[in-house]
């Protein structure tokens, strides 16, 4: 991305200089999905694809956002007081969302501001493009104003804009991978009690790519409550006779014994992903830190049958990138990442074999749904930060 260019269209647009430059990344999960809400573990990672903002404070109570992914939106403007929901105020929902409830959480936004942003994340491919402008607007508020937010709650807050303000029913996943991410490291995260760890991923030999559907997560949302309200409903069945507050506290030989207390075949099938998906992520972490990456590949494979088998989340388009990139050469395992239902899925392949897998994969994707995928290499980096003016990547 190029921050003088960003800064060149600030000038054209509000025809002064900005001050600051910020950044937020998007994020894959490497495995772990969809425990996040059952108090189960994640293995996610911010990439360097991200958003970037150049912004300046001004004198008055206005906030005027522009985006350059979104020029037909033109200028978006709002005032410091008045932070409420509107659907035509489309992408600009999250930062003030984000305005509004760090306002609440008590810090003081003295002024309004002016604000360039553009991102490099494909647009609705579950990369969180969406927690990426949430966090993205929490460092940039804490950097204008020097507000001082600890970071674990700038990211409770983007949770919370998602789930109150714009209405998606979202676990801290992706909020907490944009916020604490790191470069070269994957976080294991417990989400039950927000425990964390950092773990290195080196592969030297190997890259991670990124397959894009193309295929927009449309009624994502509303199949994804829908899975939450099954995971809650099976909770509630085992906690006639278990003492858990979370599917994620299970062990897959406790679930299995007691498995009969969930009335229903499908809720039942929904729980038992949570509970197999969680202790996949934990002997994942495992074989990663042994040097076992083959026996990680196999965990990610297995994550994505569960997806498809079990809670069904993964649809014709993601099935068939991931099946075809199995039978490729030099692949270590492949996965949807994020939600599902469209989107994108992750492969780890060796780096001579990165060309002919793009290829073969791309083929065959192409072959048997009729649109073509996308394909990226992914480079593990940093969470959301001020960055330098100067800087260009
Ligand atoms: C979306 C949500 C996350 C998580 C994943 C599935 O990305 O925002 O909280 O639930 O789906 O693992």
């Amino acid at each position: 991305m190029n921050i003088t260019k960003l800064i060149t269209t600030f000038r054209e647009i509000f025809e002064v200089q900005p001050e600051q430059a910020f950044f937020a990344p998007g994020r894959i999960n490497l495995i772990g999905e969809h425990t996040d809400y059952n108090g189960g573990h994640v293995f996610p990672c911010a990439i360097t694809y991200g958003t970037y903002a150049v912004a300046k404070k001004r004198e008055d109570n206005l906030v005027r956002l522009y985006s350059v992914n979104f020029p037909d939106k033109e200028i978006i403007e709002f005032d410091l007081t008045k932070l409420e929901y509107e659907k035509q105020h489309n992408w600009a929902n999250y930062p003030k969302g984000m305005i509004r409830y760090i306002k609440e959480a008590g810090f003081s936004i003295p002024s309004g501001f002016e604000c360039v942003i553009e991102g490099n994340i494909p647009n609705g491919a579950g990369l969180s493009s969406s927690a990426s402008i949430e966090l993205l607007t929490g460092v940039l508020l804490d950097g204008l104003f020097k507000l001082g937010i600890d970071r674990l709650d700038m990211i409770k807050i983007g949770k919370r804009v998602e789930n109150e303000f714009i209405g998606v029913n979202s676990g801290i996943m992706d909020q907490f991978a944009i916020g604490m991410g790191k470069e070269n490291a994957g976080i294991l995260l417990d989400c039950q009690t927000l425990n964390f760890h950092y773990a290195p991923i080196q592969l030297d030999h190997h890259k991670i790519l990124i397959m894009n559907t193309n295929k927009r997560r449309e009624l994502a949302d509303s199949k994804y409550n829908e899975r939450r309200g099954e995971c809650e409903e099976a909770l509630s069945q085992l906690q006639k006779k278990l003492p858990i507050e979370a599917l994620g506290q299970l062990t897959e030989a406790e679930f299995d014994e007691n498995q009969s207390l969930i009335a229903n075949e499908t809720v039942r099938k929904r729980a038992k992903h949570a509970v197999y998906e969680n202790m996949r992520t934990l002997k994942a972490l495992e074989e990663l830190n042994a040097g076992n990456l083959e026996a990680f590949g196999q965990l990610m494979n297995q994550s994505h049958i569960s997806l498809r088998d079990d809670y069904e989340v993964t649809g014709v388009e993601l099935d068939s990138l991931v099946e075809a990139a199995w039978k490729q050469p030099g692949v270590i395992g492949a996965r949807m990442t994020g939600a599902g239902f469209g989107g994108c899925a992750i492969a780890i392949v060796e780096n001579e074999q990165v060309e002919s897998f793009i290829e073969n994969v791309g083929a065959a994707y192409q072959d048997k749904i009729g649109h073509q995928a996308d394909f990226y290499v992914a480079s593990i980096g940093d969470g959301a930060k001020e960055i330098s003016m100067e800087v260009s990547e």
